[in-house]
């Protein structure tokens, strides 16, 4: 099997091509999204012109080392194209996002693209999502209300023997879920006071390239869904 990492790199070559001069770019976060961020970054260097906004604090620092122009997320109303990787994604476009802790962010800046676009090495590519923990962004203030609530197996993240913070100065709790109904799921989430986001992508993602032995496949949504 080809190295995963070689994978992520081909993959993000794929997303990379259909950025064109004069877009506004939504970078991702995370090992996938870097390749994007350093083959961008390559390409600027010989001419293309964009602006980019970023997903997290991390992109935004590595764009701008490379040479990207990196815009604030506030003052821009609509995204080109967004780019970005997963945890999980299947045939339906559906996928968990959040292991590097972004998601709240992410899902705003892909809910603002024209389209988004995932890559991943084919580990990703799963029948349908659901064996991946679900990550849960929370209002640190509701942290033990919002743990019981999130049912058994739900995990408040740690990092170095203390809460894991993000990027919006709030906490994560990893939860697993049964995802025969993701919507149901979803909206569930959705619903609970607290809960500031969630990494379940089941309308926001638009197209996916998956590297498989060297080749990238591309999945596309079929029907105008959003
Ligand atoms: C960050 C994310 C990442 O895109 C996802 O975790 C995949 O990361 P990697 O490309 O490092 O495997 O959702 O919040």
């Amino acid at each position: 099997m080809m190295d995963r990492d070689a994978g992520k790199a081909l993959a993000a070559g794929a997303a990379v091509a259909e950025v064109t001069d004069g877009m506004l770019v939504g970078l991702g976060t995370g090992s996938t999204a870097a390749h994007v961020i350093r083959l961008l970054g390559a390409r600027v260097a010989q001419g293309l012109r964009i602006t980019a906004v970023a997903t997290s604090r991390a992109s935004a620092a590595q764009a701008e080392g490379v040479g990207i122009r990196v815009l604030d997320f506030a003052d821009v109303p609509r995204v080109d194209l967004t780019i970005d990787g997963a945890d999980q994604i299947d045939a339906r476009l559906f996928a968990i996002k959040g292991a590097g802790g972004a998601m709240l962010r992410e899902k705003v800046v892909a809910a603002a693209s024209d389209r988004m676009v995932v890559i991943a090495d084919r580990s990703k590519r799963v029948a349908a999502i659901g064996d991946a923990p679900v990550p849960v962004e929370i209002l640190p203030f509701a942290r033990a209300a919002l743990l019981a609530a999130l049912g058994e197996g739900a995990v408040l993240r740690m990092r170095d023997g203390a809460p894991y913070v993000t990027d919006n100065g709030n906490q994560i709790v990893d939860c697993r879920f049964d995802l025969a109904d993701p919507a149901a799921t979803a909206a569930w989430l959705d619903g609970i006071p607290g809960v500031l986001g969630h990494g379940l992508f089941l309308t926001e993602v638009d197209a996916a390239y998956i590297a498989a032995d060297g080749v990238v496949s591309r999945l596309e949504r079929a029907t105008m869904s959003r």
